[in-house]
């Protein structure tokens, strides 16, 4: 059989009960379940950072898109940093953070940067990672990477933490994936739901009277 890139998620077989984790008290009515334990992630950036210090050809633009990849960024560049510490290959990093911004009641699906001209024309020449926490339908990131391919980069590589198995997906893989997960909304690890969950350790999938619970209130 063939051997995925990532790790596939099937919901349907397993989640892990909450009572089996520490939560914090304030969230634990609004969880169905924990997806994915702090630990697991952790080790699985571990392994990430290291194939892309063993792919890296030459310096790094780390590129976080916040907030939600903001968890993933921190660890991922942090094992990047052992991985030199420990005597590994040296990768040089220079850090940059972007909001991206998508317009979706429009039919272009046009984005928006945060970066000035200015800071973009850093990016020409350069080999640019692009650090996501969850890639859903797919095409935030194809506009993302349109744009900044206008800005003559030696490379552009994308790392999501997540890829959602949606029928809604415009097909669009990642060069690193972490794990692939089924269809449902799932907070933590800076993953949020209206601006919350971003305070919570574990991947977890959200409940109906959490999505009640938090939803935008005018
Ligand atoms: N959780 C949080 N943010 C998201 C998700 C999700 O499941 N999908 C797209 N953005
Ligand atoms: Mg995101």
């Amino acid at each position: 059989m063939e051997q995925k890139k990532w790790i596939d998620i099937n919901t349907e077989s397993f989640q892990y009960s909450l009572d089996h984790f520490v939560i914090p008290d304030h969230y634990e009515d609004a969880l169905e379940s924990v997806l994915i334990p702090h630990g697991v992630i952790m080790d699985r950036v571990e392994k990430l950072a290291k194939l892309i210090v063993q792919e890296a050809t030459g310096p790094l633009v780390v590129c976080c898109v916040l907030k939600g990849g903001h968890q993933f960024f921190a660890d991922l560049v942090n094992y990047i940093k052992k991985n030199v510490t420990r005597g590994g290959k040296t990768v040089p990093l220079s850090l940059e953070f972007i909001k991206v911004k998508s317009y979706s009641g429009e039919t272009s699906g046009e984005v928006k940067l945060s970066l000035t001209e200015e800071e973009c024309q850093e990016f020409q020449g350069k080999n640019i990672l692009i650090v996501e926490d969850i890639i859903d339908t797919g095409k935030t990131m194809v506009q993302l990477l349109q744009k900044l391919k206008q800005y003559s980069p030696e490379s552009v590589k994308v790392a999501s933490l997540l890829i959602k198995k949606t029928p809604l997906s415009n097909g669009y893989i990642p060069e690193y994936v972490g794990f692939a997960i089924p269809n449902a909304f799932v907070v933590g690890y800076a993953l949020d739901y209206n601006e919350y969950f971003r305070d919570l350790d574990h991947i977890c999938v959200i409940n109906d009277h959490g999505k009640m619970k938090y939803a935008i209130k005018n």
